[in-house]
Order: structure tokens, then C-alpha cells, then sequence
């Protein structure tokens, strides 16, 4: 089993949109999928309540039960909706995660406001050292825009941070947003669309990760 965590202390940069399509992505790719949802706002919980034919197993785990709960899965990938404002609890989700997403937009506010998360990544690394279990983080652009000028510097900004920028990013398109009202992504709406193909591109390298 892999621990996927989408972590970001900001709201609104994409966590559950990236969860929702990057899990139904490996779904479809006949890969086993639990989302675990562990966000107070239940925002998963409300997608798949708009999709009666909803496929992916979702639970719903608060996050001072994560430890314990989460190594009972038996998915191949499970993928958690890491909503966390408060440091103790964030670093409850890091601390049962094998790989963590950080979703930013190409805004410099959203890219600094993520150097907290970062700062508790890089600890539970340090903490990790020596005992033969690993932890990786990524940045993944989110709702990028054509602006090169300013996602150079962003790219610059987050090099900085000492992850790694995943190739794949997705674009600010409203096939996002049109899908979740009827509870579905991209690649259930529009699936020859680009949002659908810059999801393709995420399972993908996702998936390379595992290989
Ligand atoms: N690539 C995108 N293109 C267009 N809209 C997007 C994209 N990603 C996310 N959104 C929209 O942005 C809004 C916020 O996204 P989302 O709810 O996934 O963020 P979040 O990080 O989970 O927020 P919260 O911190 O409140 O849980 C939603 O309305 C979503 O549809
Ligand atoms: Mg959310």
C-alpha cells in the first residue's frame, strides 16, 4: 500500500479537486483506490453524495484516528484529502504518509504561505533518516494560467524549497468546476478534454513513482 497525502495549510489551492481526479485517473486505470477523507468540511464526502455511480471507496477518518486507522486498508493506493489548518494535526497526516502532494497556484502569496508545510515535512524527514522508511514531497501547479514570466519565478521559489516540481501541472479550466456539480471530473465529463488529459499526465506520473 502507498499513503498519498494532497497537503497544503491553505485553502483553496485544489487539494480535494486533485484527490477527486487523481483518484478516479488510477481508477480507471484499474488501479485499487480508497480516498480517505479527512477534511472537517467533508468536501469529498459531498462529491460522491452528487454521483450515485460514485466507484471509489471514500472514508471518512479524523485525523487524530489516521494511525491507527490507516494501516488497516488494504487498498493499493490509498489518497488522503489532507486538509489541515492547525500544525499538530497536519503533522498527523505527514506522519502516515509515504508520498505528499502540495498543490499551489502560481500566486507568490499561495508559494509562501506553503513554507510552514514544508518546514514539517522536512522534519519528519529528518525524523525518518536512518530507519529505512522514506518520505517524498512534490509541488504540483495548480490552476496554472499563461503567464511564463510569473510561473518561471514561481518554479524558481519552489526550487528553492528543496522538492521537486512535478512535471504534470493542470491548467485553470472550468471543466473542473462544471464536473463537480454533478460529482464527477474531467474524465467522466469531458474525457477527451485538456483537463482530462492533464489528469491523465498526473495518474501517470504518479504512477511511475510507484514503479
Ligand atoms: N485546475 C482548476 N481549474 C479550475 N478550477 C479549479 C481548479 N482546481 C480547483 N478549482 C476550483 O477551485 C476551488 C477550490 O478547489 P478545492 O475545493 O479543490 O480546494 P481545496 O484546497 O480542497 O480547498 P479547502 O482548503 O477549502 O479544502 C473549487 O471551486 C474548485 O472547483
Ligand atoms: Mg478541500
Amino acid at each position: 500500500m502507498t499513503v498519498f497525502a494532497i497537503m497544503n495549510g491553505k485553502g483553496g489551492v485544489g487539494k480535494t479537486t486533485i484527490c477527486a481526479g487523481l483518484s478516479r485517473a488510477l481508477g480507471l486505470a484499474g488501479k485499487d483506490v480508497a480516498l480517505v477523507d479527512s477534511d472537517p468540511q467533508g468536501s469529498m464526502q459531498d462529491l460522491a453524495g452528487e454521483n450515485a455511480e460514485q466507484s471509489i471507496t471514500i472514508y471518512t477518518i479524523e485525523r487524530t484516528q489516521l494511525a491507527a486507522q490507516i494501516p488497516r486498508l488494504t487498498n493499493e493506493i490509498v489518497i488522503i484529502d489532507g486538509t489541515a489548518k492547525a500544525a499538530d494535526l497536519a503533522k498527523k497526516t505527514i506522519a502516515v504518509a509515504d508520498i505528499i502532494i502540495i498543490p499551489v497556484t502560481p500566486s507568490p502569496l499561495d508559494v509562501w504561505a506553503t513554507s510552514d508545510i514544508v518546514g514539517m515535512i522536512q522534519d519528519r524527514m529528518d525524523e525518518l533518516s536512518g530507519t529505512g522508511q522514506t518520505l517524498k514531497a512534490y509541488f504540483l501547479v495548480n490552476r496554472a494560467i499563461g503567464n511564463s514570466k510569473l510561473s518561471k519565478s514561481i518554479a524558481k521559489t519552489l526550487a528553492g524549497y528543496g522538492f521537486p516540481v512535478l512535471k504534470s501541472r493542470l491548467v485553470s479550466r472550468t471543466a473542473h468546476p462544471n464536473s463537480q456539480l454533478t460529482g464527477q471530473t474531467p474524465l467522466d465529463t469531458q474525457p477527451n478534454g485538456l483537463a482530462a488529459r492533464e489528469l491523465r499526465a498526473l495518474r501517470d506520473e504518479v504512477l511511475a513513482m510507484l514503479a
